[in-house]
């Protein structure tokens, strides 16, 4: 699967899945365009992405800033030498807990609403002259979340997500006249830094949530959205692509 002369933005791209993603199209020869906060991580990523001989462009911004997220349009553009982007992958995301009683819930919720749904609608909302014009495509990194509260406390982190599954399909009708794809990959428990705070035993609670008794490496939603953004998956659109290790099933 080539991406040679292809432009990619990821963001999230300092960390687990998003790490992934931004070093398999890397490898795959597109240029990659990383964005996070952690400049420290992020440095990491763009080394490896290098040494896989791709350009890449390391932006530090904070996705729920309006302003971060204008400037960061502006300099990839330029970067791009005006050609623009041809592959959006919204990946950001954080999955802070509060129960509904709790008295920060609607913190939590704004937060969480801010970071993985806003600032997604706003990202696409700037990219999609560019995607138009390359008759690029769209990836949200959703959650099977979305489709079910698998754990108490994620009220705010399951709306935001079925929110951003529900926000790709209505905007993967209106951007198929402009021949622009977009999809959601939908991972269940997946190893990144974001997971690996919670420590090895509740890894491993997750890890046996899941009808395959394990928990997902990043590379194998990376080579997942790496399928949906290239041609072979030219006939998908609007489509929620769930790899979970079957713990939806386990579930009913
Ligand atoms: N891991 C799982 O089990 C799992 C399961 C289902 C869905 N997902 C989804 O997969 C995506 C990636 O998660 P992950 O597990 O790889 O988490 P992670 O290792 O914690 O990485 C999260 C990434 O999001 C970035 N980020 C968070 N808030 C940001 C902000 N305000 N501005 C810019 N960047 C921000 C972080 O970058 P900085 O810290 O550098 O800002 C980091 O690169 C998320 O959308 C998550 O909901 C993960």
């Amino acid at each position: 699967m080539s991406f040679k002369n292809k432009v990619v933005l990821v963001t999230g791209a300092s960390s687990g899945i998003g790490a992934a993603i931004a070093s398999k199209f890397a490898e795959e020869g597109a240029s990659v365009i990383i964005v996070g906060r952690n400049e420290t991580k992020l440095k990491e990523v763009e080394a490896k992405c290098q040494r896989n001989g791709a350009k890449v462009l390391m932006l530090i911004a904070d996705v729920t800033k309006d302003n971060d997220v204008v400037k960061m349009m502006r300099v990839a553009i330029t970067w791009s030498g005006h050609w623009g982007i041809d592959i959006l992958i919204n990946n950001a995301g954080i999955a802070e807990t509060a129960d509904i009683w709790d008295e920060n819930a609607m913190e939590v919720y704004e937060r969480v609403i801010a970071t993985n749904l806003r600032s997604v609608v706003f990202l696409t909302h700037l990219a999609v002259p560019y995607l138009t014009k390359n008759k690029g495509n769209i990836i949200n990194i959703s959650s099977i979340g979305s489709f079910a509260p698998l754990s108490t406390g994620y009220f705010a982190y399951c709306a935001s997500k079925a929110g951003l599954d529900n926000f790709s399909r209505a905007i993967a009708l209106d951007l198929a006249t402009k021949g622009v794809r977009v999809n959601t990959v939908n991972p269940g428990p997946v190893r990144t830094d974001g997971f690996q705070t919670v420590g090895e035993e509740e890894l491993n609670k997750f890890g046996a949530m899941t009808a395959l008794g394990r928990i997902s490496e990043p590379d194998e939603i990376a080579d997942l959205v790496l399928f949906l953004a290239s041609d072979k998956a030219k006939a998908i659109t609007g489509s929620s692509f769930v790899s979970d290790n079957g713990t939806l099933l386990k579930r009913n």
